[in-house]
């Protein structure tokens, strides 16, 4: 690994699961619970508006009996050693990443512990339930919404993370299933631009032959020994 400088790492909903949080696809997913379509569109949101917040207040309530794991921690630690550039792109929703400590950290699928103003497009920090109708502080209107980024909206930071994956030397998956674009995608851009790219997830994912190589095992056991070995 003494080539590379510049690491992107993707991570999704496997790098939470041993800190107990429940992955998406799955038998025990999030998804086998509920619709997509009836939690997770804006349509959804328009239609059933108590639902839909309700479903992310359960969720952004569950946070605070979870705790992040050894691999939030090392990618924490990682963050902070690392003398190159390096980018933390998670889909995750959850806030175990800056618990732990990393700071290079796009979250490209909104977050909970935020609020987002559907009419001006002010963002704020959210930590409580979040009822239908609260009111914006910023611009006066009715409409706060969970700052999550629903199917068929536009995720968080594209320009900058495409940037990142076409200077990295380094592009490291953890934890996802490849089920989702545009972060499905993400490793034929890195591969494209010259990266290595490494796989790190329990059983292989929907995209695992673009991948250079692949680890399978827990997060909390693959992700820390990677760490070690980038900063050898
Ligand atoms: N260690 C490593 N990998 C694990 C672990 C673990 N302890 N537990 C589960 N996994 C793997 C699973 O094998 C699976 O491949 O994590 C992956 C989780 O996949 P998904 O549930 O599909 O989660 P994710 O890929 O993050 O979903 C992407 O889909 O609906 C959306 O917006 C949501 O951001 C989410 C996106």
């Amino acid at each position: 690994m003494d080539d590379i400088r510049n690491i992107v790492i993707l991570t999704g909903a496997g790098i939470s699961a041993e800190s107990g949080l429940a992955t998406f696809r799955g038998p025990d997913g999030l998804w086998e619970g509920h619709r997509v379509e009836d939690v997770c569109t804006p349509e959804a949101l328009a239609r059933d508006t108590a639902l839909v917040h309700r479903f992310y207040d359960e969720r952004r309530a569950r946070l605070r009996e979870v705790e992040p794991n050894a691999a939030h921690e090392a990618l924490a630690a990682l963050d902070a050693q690392w003398p190159g550039e390096l980018l933390i792109v998670t889909q995750n929703v959850d806030d175990l990443h800056e618990r732990a400590g990393a700071r290079r950290l796009i979250h490209m699928h909104g977050g909970l512990c935020s609020a987002l103003c559907a009419a001006c497009g002010k963002a704020k920090p959210w930590a409580d339930p979040l009822p239908p109708a609260t009111v914006c502080d910023g611009c006066g209107r009715a409409a706060l919404r969970p700052d999550i980024v629903f199917f068929g909206e536009m995720p968080y930071e594209m320009d900058r993370i495409d940037e990142a994956l076409r200077r990295a030397d380094l592009f490291v998956s953890v934890g996802t299933s490849g089920a989702v674009y545009p972060a499905a995608g993400f490793v034929q851009t890195a591969r494209y631009a010259g990266a290595r790219t490494i796989e790190l997830n329990l059983e292989p994912s929907a995209g695992s032959f673009y991948f250079e190589e692949s680890r399978m095992g827990p997060a909390t056991e693959l992700v820390p020994a990677l760490v070690r070995e980038l900063l050898a």
